[in-house]
């Protein structure tokens, strides 16, 4: 039997219980460093541009994300048969000052490989990061999305909250930024009208360890832009019930 390669977090923070709920032959687990052979970036590509990346790059910033302790948590699911990544979620875990030293969780790079979208896997992600969050003390879990998939997010608890901003800065790799000589702010305003929908909105997410409290939402459509935008973006977050008692924003 091989050894078992190096993973980017503790496989004990992977909940048996969504593993249970995936189809035979497929694996929840952390991110391995042997995961780029396994379609790792074939995976990614369904989500974004992901540029060249070599073996050596992509092991040295395992390594890198590793030495950093409890902060990234890469989760992908694996179709075991083929030996391929056909789905990644991450969960970054910001360390605070405020709050009584507390801690949030940032929702980044979810994806599903196209030929396995519709089997849940998108769900069971969302899940296990959720469960991340909760096992290692996370009061809020943040992402941002565009508003084709805001649906998706709400069907595990998650609502618009706040305005979500961005600033390309030149040092950013990707196309857009690239085409963009100084940084630029893309300002996002809030329209009245959506304001008052979903305020003050109250659920219990899948997992029954959390509870999501929406105090304010808004549109986040951008005024003036100087470069091209994709799409419009949300801003979502959900709540633990273990740090609720802290949470008065
Ligand atoms: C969004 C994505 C992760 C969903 O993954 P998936 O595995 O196909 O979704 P699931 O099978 O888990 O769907 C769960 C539920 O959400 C619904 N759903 C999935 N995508 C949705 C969307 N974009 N809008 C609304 N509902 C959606 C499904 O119909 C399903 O509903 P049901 O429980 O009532 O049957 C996947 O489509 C994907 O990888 N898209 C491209 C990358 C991307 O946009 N990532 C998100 C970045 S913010």
């Amino acid at each position: 039997m091989s050894p078992q390669a190096p993973t980017l977090f503790p496989t004990s923070l992977i909940s048996p219980t969504i593993q249970a709920q995936l189809p035979e032959g497929y694996k929840l687990r952390p991110l391995e460093i042997t995961d780029y052979s396994k379609g790792f970036y074939d995976c990614l590509a369904g989500l974004t541009v992901v540029g060249k990346v070599s073996e050596q790059s992509f092991q040295q910033t395992f390594e890198q994300m590793r030495r950093c302790g409890d902060v990234y948590h890469i989760v992908v699911i694996e179709e075991l048969a083929e030996r391929r990544i056909v789905a990644t979620g991450t969960l970054i875990v910001e360390q605070k000052f405020l709050r009584g030293c507390a801690k949030a969780g940032h929702i980044e790079d979810i994806v599903v490989h196209d030929s396995q979208r519709g089997k849940k896997f998108g769900i069971r992600l969302i899940d296990q990061l959720k469960h991340i969050g909760t096992m290692v003390g996370c009061y809020k879990l943040l992402l941002t999305c565009s508003e084709s998939n805001e649906a998706f997010y709400g069907k595990s608890g998650f609502v618009r909250k706040d305005l979500h901003m961005a600033v390309y800065l030149n040092n950013d790799s990707t196309p857009a930024a690239a085409a963009t000589a100084t940084p630029v702010v893309l300002p996002i305003t809030a329209t009245p009208t959506s304001t008052t929908s979903i305020a003050s909105s109250s659920s219990t997410t899948a997992l029954g360890a959390a509870t999501v409290n929406s105090n304010s939402i808004t549109d986040t459509t951008p005024t003036t832009t100087a470069m091209p935008v994709k799409a419009r973006t949300v801003s979502i977050e959900v709540l633990s019930a273990s740090m609720e008692s802290i949470m008065v924003k």
